[in-house]
């Protein structure tokens, strides 16, 4: 672990549930926080008023994000696929070009994403991604390929990145640093059950854990039933 070197954080996607639970953690870590949002979503982040400063705009904005991320030690962005514009893409390179070198970078997103072909889903799995993916674009809501394009730009960085792939996410009181695994197919994976408040503190333990630099951890609840039964055989950094 290296806690020393993180001062100052930015948490893009800052209003949503994720984005909130981030910002609360951080801020109890004792972090300076920046939080970026769609200028219509800040009021959602007025509890954390006069504790954080809020940059406003479209995350992919690469101007926003430059301003955002400046002299930050740290950013937690919420890779989110909605909308038909190539947002989460966008939003990653943003982070990419503008975070300053050496930062540690935390991004979110699902099983789904796979960086290096070895993960292995079950057919109900395939088939609903596959689903989403052809549905949520004719209805020009959901654009599942562009976070998957998001990732591989990430994967391909030379950043100090973490890509935490989340499973289902359920809210409830926190159960702990959820136990991950390297690989989708791990039977400590199978519960397929996270709370929503512990996808969160994985990503902000992540900015201080240099075990999970460069690595595309898979995570789960740690008081799941798979992860109990079998959390001894992987790589739990709990
Ligand atoms: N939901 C799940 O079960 C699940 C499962 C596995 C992984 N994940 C991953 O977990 C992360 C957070 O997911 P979540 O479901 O918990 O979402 P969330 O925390 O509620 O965050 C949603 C984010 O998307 C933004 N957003 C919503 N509609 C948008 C639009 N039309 N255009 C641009 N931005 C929009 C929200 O911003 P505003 O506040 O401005 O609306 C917010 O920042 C994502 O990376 C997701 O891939 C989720």
């Amino acid at each position: 672990m290296s806690t020393d070197r993180v001062k100052r954080v930015c948490v893009i996607g800052a209003s949503g549930k994720l984005g909130q639970y981030m910002v609360r953690l951080a801020l109890e870590r004792g972090y300076e926080v920046v939080g970026v949002c769609r200028e219509r979503s800040v009021p959602k982040l007025a509890a954390f008023k006069d504790r954080i400063t809020v940059v406003p705009g479209p995350t992919d904005d690469p101007e926003v994000i430059r301003r955002a991320v400046d002299g930050c030690d740290g950013v937690l962005t919420v890779l989110v696929p909605w909308g038909v514009r190539q947002y989460a893409s966008g939003t990653a390179q943003a982070v990419l070009d503008h975070a300053r070198p050496g930062a540690r970078l935390v991004f979110s997103c699902g099983w789904h994403i796979t960086r290096d072909g070895k993960d292995t889903y079950s057919r109900m799995f395939t088939l609903g991604v596959r689903i989403a993916a052809v549905v949520g674009k004719l209805v020009r809501a959901v654009e599942i390929d562009d976070q998957v394009e998001a990732c591989r730009r990430v994967f391909d960085s030379g950043t100090r990145w973490t890509v935490v792939r989340g499973s289902t996410l359920e809210e409830g009181d926190s159960q702990g640093l959820p136990v991950w695994s390297a690989h989708v197919g791990d039977p400590v994976l199978a519960s397929d059950r996270t709370r929503r408040v512990d996808f969160a503190l994985f990503m902000v333990e992540a900015l201080t854990d240099d075990t999970l630099v460069r690595e595309a951890p898979a995570i789960v609840g740690r008081l799941t039933p798979s992860a109990l039964a079998h959390a001894d055989g992987t790589r739990d950094h709990a």
